[in-house]
């Protein structure tokens, strides 16, 4: 054996023995991603989470009431241009829009001097985790083992009893209809944000996008009649007709109040004030547009708005972007 082969052979022998150094093992946020593709499949091109969904635009527009509680250019009064994206929830692009999942309503707003607010909304008030590491074995729980094709029946009731907070997000779902349509269901930001004002006052919010046209559902025989692709049309004809509007509320939290922690909701004392408005006046035709080679990374806000330490947060921006780089790579590769 020559000298470089000897060296070759011993290296891949050290390297099968010594542990990977730890710039090799998975992120936290790589693991997020992977335990999304483990539970929905690889879909190529699409989004991880909140697969299926379409672009649109319009305007935020901020009233006194923004203003009083944020020094955020985005409550100035004026139309400030808007990127959406709604979608519906899981890692499927091909699921079924009567799924008792969670909505989406991803919004960029385009600030004066170069700032820029990007939000990520779901039809719940609670998410379904309070760690992020807790993200990672809820997927993994509910994927099916190879052997079976189902989950672990006693992994997933160990992880349920440890972690009942974990099942608020469903039971919420399951108890309130299907959405009819993308513009009748609210939209909560869910994380808690700190606004502070002019005069550096602080005040811990979070924030709720309600329709203005009211809840829209469907009874349980108008929903077993529908087919499974109805959201997108619907919206499309809506906003053709007249825009659709979204009031954007504001929760102020009270002292004690869950600042790092959305699986636990806020009262229904806390007080709630109307900040502002979301119009949507133009809805894509098809599956491309402006939100799509893009993430909305809710660590994105403008001076006035900041996110808080809470951990899920936190953690979500690295996550949205190994997902939006995997996807990318493989639309390049589609194309
Ligand atoms: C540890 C926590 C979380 C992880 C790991 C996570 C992961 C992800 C990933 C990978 C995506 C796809 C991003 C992309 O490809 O652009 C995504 C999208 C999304 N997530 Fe999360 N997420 C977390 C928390 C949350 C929370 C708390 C909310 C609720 C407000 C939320 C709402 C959304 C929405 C609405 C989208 C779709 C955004 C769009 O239309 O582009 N996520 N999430």
């Amino acid at each position: 054996m020559s000298n470089i082969s000897h060296t070759l052979v011993l290296c891949a022998l050290a390297a099968m023995v010594t542990p990977l150094p730890v710039a090799a093992q998975a992120s936290l946020a790589e693991q997020q991603v992977n335990a999304l593709e483990g539970l929905f499949g690889k879909q190529p091109g699409a989004r991880r989470a909140q697969a299926k969904g379409l672009c649109a635009t319009g305007y935020f527009q901020g009233n006194t009431v923004g203003r009083s509680l944020s020094s955020a250019s985005v409550f100035s009064g004026a139309h400030i241009p808007a990127v959406v994206r709604f979608s519906v929830g899981g890692g499927n692009p091909k699921g079924s829009d009567k799924a008792r999942s969670a909505r989406g309503l991803a919004v960029q707003l385009t600030l004066p001097k170069g700032e820029q607010w990007q939000m990520a909304n779901i039809s719940a008030p609670m998410y379904f985790v309070r760690q992020p590491e807790d993200f990672v074995t809820f997927l993994q729980v509910r994927t099916p083992d190879p052997a079976t094709g189902k989950p672990d029946p006693a992994k997933l009731k160990a992880f349920n009893e440890a972690h009942p907070e974990t099942l608020l997000q469903a039971a919420y779902l399951a108890k309130n209809p299907v959405p009819a349509s993308f513009a009748g269901v609210s939209y909560w930001g869910v994380n808690a944000f700190e606004l502070i004002n002019a005069q550096q006052q602080s005040q811990f919010a979070r924030w709720q996008f309600v329709p203005q046209e009211g809840p829209l559902t469907f009874s349980d025989e108008e929903l077993k009649a529908l087919p499974d692709n109805f959201l997108a049309d619907d919206l499309r004809q809506r906003v053709a007709h007249s825009p659709v509007v979204f009031e954007f509320k504001v929760q102020l939290a009270k002292p004690g109040d869950a600042l790092l922690d959305p699986t636990q909701v806020w009262g229904a004392d806390n007080i709630e004030v109307p900040a502002g408005k979301l119009v949507i006046n133009k809805v894509s035709p098809d599956l491309s547009g402006a939100c799509v080679a893009m993430t909305f990374n809710p660590l994105v806000t403008p001076k006035g708005i900041q996110p808080s330490k809470d951990p899920v947060l936190q953690a979500r921006s690295a996550a949205y972007g190994i997902s939006l780089g995997r996807r990318l790579t493989e639309a390049n590769a589609l194309k």
